[in-house]
This record gives C-alpha cells, structure tokens and sequence, in this order.
C-alpha cells in the first residue's frame, strides 16, 4: 500500500469515528469521495501514472481502502441516529439550569422543589411567644390528654357544677375521669402546683370539644392561656397585658372593652373584646356590624384555683386570660371556615 493511501486511510477512520454528528459525517465523506476533488477519488485516479506491473496491486488496496471506509463510515452513521433517537425517546438531555416550563417537552425539566411554610396557626403562635417572652413570660405545655381533676375540678367546676355544660367533652370510654383537654386552663394549676408563686406563663396548645363541625365551630381548636400570680396582681394588670396584646396583634388605635362573663375558675370574669380591625369599631362584615371582635376571656383568679395549686390566697393574687388562637387567625387571616386549619388541603396551606 502507498504511503499517500496508508495516511489517508489512518486520517479517516479518525475524522470518522469523532464525527459528532450525521452533518460532520456527511463533510468526511464528501472530502473523501468527492468526484472532482475527493481525497480517495484523486488517488485513486493516479493508478494511470503507476507502473503496469503495479496497477493490480495499487487497484486492490485503493478498493479495500474505499470499502473499508464506506463500512466505518455507515457504522458511525447508524450510532449517530441511534444516540439522536435515543435522547429524544428516552428524555435524556437534561438542563438543570432550565425553569420549569421553559424547555422543550424532549428535555427533563428542572425540579421546582416544594419547600413547605409554617401553618398559620404556629405563626400567631409563635409571634405570642416572642411578645410575651419579652414580657418576662415563661412558655409551658400540657398534657392533651388531661385528668378530670385538673380539667375541672382544680378549676372550680365540680362534677355537678352546670359549667360543665359549656364543654362539649371528649370522654375517654373506659375511663371517664380522663379526658381531652376543653381547654389549656388545666395547666394554669399544673404550673402552679410545679413552679409556685411569683408566676408568669403561657400556654399555647391544642384542646378538643365534642361537637358538630361547621364553619363557626371545629372539635380540634387552639388556645393561648396566661397567667400571673403575685402579691399585689389585680385587674388593671390584667387591662394592661391584654391591651399590649391587642394593640400588638390588630395596630397602636385598637381599643379594648371587658364585658361581665362567668368562668367559674375567674372572680370577677370577663368576655374581652377588641375593636375590629378591619373597620376600626365602625361596624363591617368581619365584626357582624359591632365593631367589636371577642377574642378572650379572663379574670382574677380564684380563691379555689390558687388554692388546688397550694399558693396561698391571702398572700398572692393571680390574673388568667385564655385567647382563643384559632379564632385570632381565622380573624387575622380572613379564613371563612373553621375546618381549613386542620383539614390538611394543600390548596389553602399553600397560601402561606
Ligand atoms: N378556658 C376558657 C374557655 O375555654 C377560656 C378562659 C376564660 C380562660 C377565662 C381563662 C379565663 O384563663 O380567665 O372557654
């Protein structure tokens, strides 16, 4: 074989084989095989020049050559198709940097990633716990599934008592001196009894009624009690705390007002309200055309209470409110319907 074919015959079988694609393929094998001024059709053309006795030999390595780079040639072009094929079919080309909705449907398309949010509730939640942390409160929890005893009758609610009425009770059914917690007032004599007076606290937690769901009402809810016990509390305190809330949670003009309510575990008790916040007192949907939204109730508490948490009424005085913190951020929130909270719909959680 020639030296010319032997290079020609190296030189290709590379650019054949690194050809990328079927246009690069096409390129090689036009320079190759061109009619005017193929690389191979020159040489092959020289056989005229050749000795005769070397024509033969000359003839059959240029064919050998030229079949053997027509085979690699259709090799490679059927691996490009294939891999072509293959991208598209089996959405291999990836590009990660791509938006989602931004590549071609060939592409696989970068993940948006789904980070969740913090439930609106914890939100509230939360927030009261900076405030009255800064306030020098401490934040306690409960068992949710409470005794008799404290969920009552260290309230001053005896089994007779008609207060009992006002709960809708989760009893347990082989146990009835145990249920789920009404309210988060059971931990106001739990802390107590732990931690003695002077005390500050609240407790944010979750307390279940019995009762028909609808808009208005769910058997699971959220409450934020608070306390404080000692010498000297009395009700301005309580006016002061609530009013701090108030004015944190709905702006600086909120205004509050301390309607007579009877809890049995407060004397004197109070239903409070605030002015509501999207009118301002003027009467609007939100407030049903009071101007006013009930958010808690409170009170000083009684004699009874501080006594089943062994602090000592004559030396100590106390003051308790229970927000309800589910209704806050139905109110806050505009929530129309009290299952959304719990109903674990991702449309509505989304929103947050
Ligand atoms: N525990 C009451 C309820 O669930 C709310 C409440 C009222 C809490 C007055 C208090 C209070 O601490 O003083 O309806």
């Amino acid at each position: 074989m020639s030296k010319d074919l032997q290079k020609l015959h190296n030189e290709s079988l590379v650019h054949i084989a690194t050809a990328l694609d079927l246009a690069q393929l096409e390129a090689v094998e036009l320079s190759l095989f061109s009619r005017q001024n193929g690389r191979l059709t020159m040489l092959m053309k020289e056989i005229a020049t050749v000795l005769p006795a070397e024509k033969k030999a000359y003839g059959e390595s240029c064919n050998t050559v030229k079949e053997e780079l027509i085979g690699s040639i259709a090799k490679r072009r059927e691996e490009l198709t294939n891999v072509r094929w293959k991208t598209i079919a089996n959405d291999e080309r990836i590009d990660p940097s791509a938006p989602l909705g931004t590549s071609s449907s060939s592409m696989t398309r970068a993940q948006k990633k789904n980070y969740g949010s913090l439930h609106p509730i914890s939100r509230v939640q939360y927030d009261l716990e900076d405030l009255f942390t800064s306030m020098g409160f401490m934040v306690l929890d409960g068992p949710e599934l409470e005794s008799d005893y404290y969920n009552f009758e260290a309230l001053n609610i005896p089994a007779d008592h008609p207060a009992r009425d006002m709960h809708d009770t989760f009893y347990l059914k082989n146990n009835p001196s145990w249920v789920m917690r009404t309210h988060t007032s059971p931990v106001q004599v739990r802390a107590m009894e732990k931690y003695g007076a002077p005390l500050r606290a609240i407790v944010p937690g979750r307390c279940f009624r019995n009762e028909a769901t609808d808009p208005r009402h769910e058997h699971t809810l959220y409450q934020l009690e608070g306390l404080v016990i000692d010498r000297g509390i009395n009700f301005a305190h309580l006016k002061g705390i609530i009013a701090t809330v108030a004015k944190h949670l709905y702006g600086g003009e909120t205004k509050v007002r301390f309607l007579p309510k009877f809890y049995p575990f407060v004397e004197p008790g109070v239903r409070g309200e605030v002015t509501c916040f999207l009118c301002h007192g003027t009467g609007c949907r939100v407030c049903k055309n009071t101007g006013w939204l009930e958010i808690f109730g409170a009170g000083m508490m009684h004699p009874n209470v501080l006594r089943a948490g062994k602090i000592d009424p004559e030396k100590y005085s106390g003051l308790a409110f229970g927000l309800g913190l589910s209704r806050l951020v139905m109110l806050k929130y505009a929530i129309p319907d009290a299952r959304y909270a719990l109903g674990g719909d991702l449309r509505f959680l989304n929103q947050f």
